[in-house]
């Protein structure tokens, strides 16, 4: 068994994946995407997408760190790759998945789902520019508006030469709406030999084995899951689902807290420490009654007060 935690954009940053990461259970995280135009970037732009780069590529707990690109532009794909890699990335994860408008405009993420062609071209550029050890690993969604091209997206990635697939099993068009179709993954891994990796609104012990029965795979990445309870990936591994107690979460979110205002203006502090407390508050209850305090709170200095202090 695998567990992975997700790369989210603005939300797994650094931070988030230093904290969730401490509580155990991952073999490794993906960061957020770095999308990558028609030239190599300076070392400083793979040092903000991932900066646990500075510290061999592992978060604070020693969980490698896997660094994620999304374009299209084969011969800056590779280069970039390269780079990453060689500051210190375990392996190089390629986006196949993002939804974004913006970003599908440009030609990245799952608007790649309409061109196996392109997907393998990708890979195959990205996998000859590593040499074999280094992990080459893609993520996709179901498709882009259906599943017609499924099962050949999935085949091309592999022809390529990627080591791993990871499959959110939702189309495009589906977004992030439950539910996850986790028996079309059954699909994917009866038509693959490499490693297949479950993803999508696996957020309990019991969504885990549900997934792995319709799935046939019981490498699993968590995401919004592990956010809601950063405990998740030890509880799959212990196969035990227990309450976690809010006091091993609230110092996590006084730390996130202290380690935000070092780091970002103040406003977009009380933000982010919102964002988390609104995912963790569907798996605690203490957290439902710290967010009908602060939901509306735009105040840095009323955080601090409430968060400025580890209660321990
Ligand atoms: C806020 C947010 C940001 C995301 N950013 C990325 C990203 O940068 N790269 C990526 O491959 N997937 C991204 N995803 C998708 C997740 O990695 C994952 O595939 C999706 O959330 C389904 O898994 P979950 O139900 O376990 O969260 C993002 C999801 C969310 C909610």
């Amino acid at each position: 068994m695998r567990i992975i935690l997700a790369p989210m954009e603005g939300l797994a940053d650094v931070h988030l994946r230093r904290l969730i990461t401490a509580q155990g259970g991952f073999d490794w995280v993906v960061s957020e995407f770095l999308r990558v135009v028609d030239r190599p970037y300076p070392d400083r732009v793979f040092h903000n997408i991932c900066p646990e780069l500075r510290q061999g590529g592992r978060t604070e707990s020693g969980t490698p760190v896997r660094v994620q690109l999304l374009g299209n532009h084969l011969e800056s794909m590779a280069s970039n790759a390269k780079r990453a890699v060689a500051l210190g990335s375990h392996g190089i994860d390629i986006n196949f998945g993002c939804p974004s408008r913006t970003v599908n405009r440009s030609m990245g993420g799952a608007v790649l789902l309409k061109e196996p062609d392109t997907l393998y071209r990708v890979v195959s550029a990205v996998r000859a520019a590593l040499p074999k050890p280094v992990v080459v690993s893609a993520k996709m969604r179901l498709g882009y508006d259906d599943t017609a091209l499924m099962l050949d997206n999935a085949a091309a990635i592999e022809a390529a030469g990627a080591d791993e697939l990871t499959v959110h099993a939702r189309t495009r068009l589906q977004r992030y709406t439950p539910p996850a179709h986790w028996h079309e993954l059954g699909r994917i891994r009866a038509h693959i030999k490499i490693p297949l990796i479950a993803n999508g609104d696996i957020c309990s012990v019991d969504d885990y084995h549900r997934c792995v029965e319709v799935a046939g795979t019981v490498d699993v990445m968590l995401g919004r899951g592990a956010v809601k309870l950063p405990t998740l990936a030890n509880q799959i591994r212990a196969n035990q689902s227990t309450v976690t107690q809010w006091s091993t979460i609230s110092p996590l979110l006084h730390s996130f807290w202290q380690e935000l205002s070092l780091t970002i203006p103040p406003r977009d502090c009380v933000g982010r420490v919102k964002q988390w407390v609104n995912y963790l508050r569907q798996s605690h209850p203490e957290a439902e009654a710290l967010w009908c305090i602060i939901r509306e709170e735009r105040s840095s200095q009323i955080m601090n007060a409430l968060l400025g202090a580890t209660d321990q």
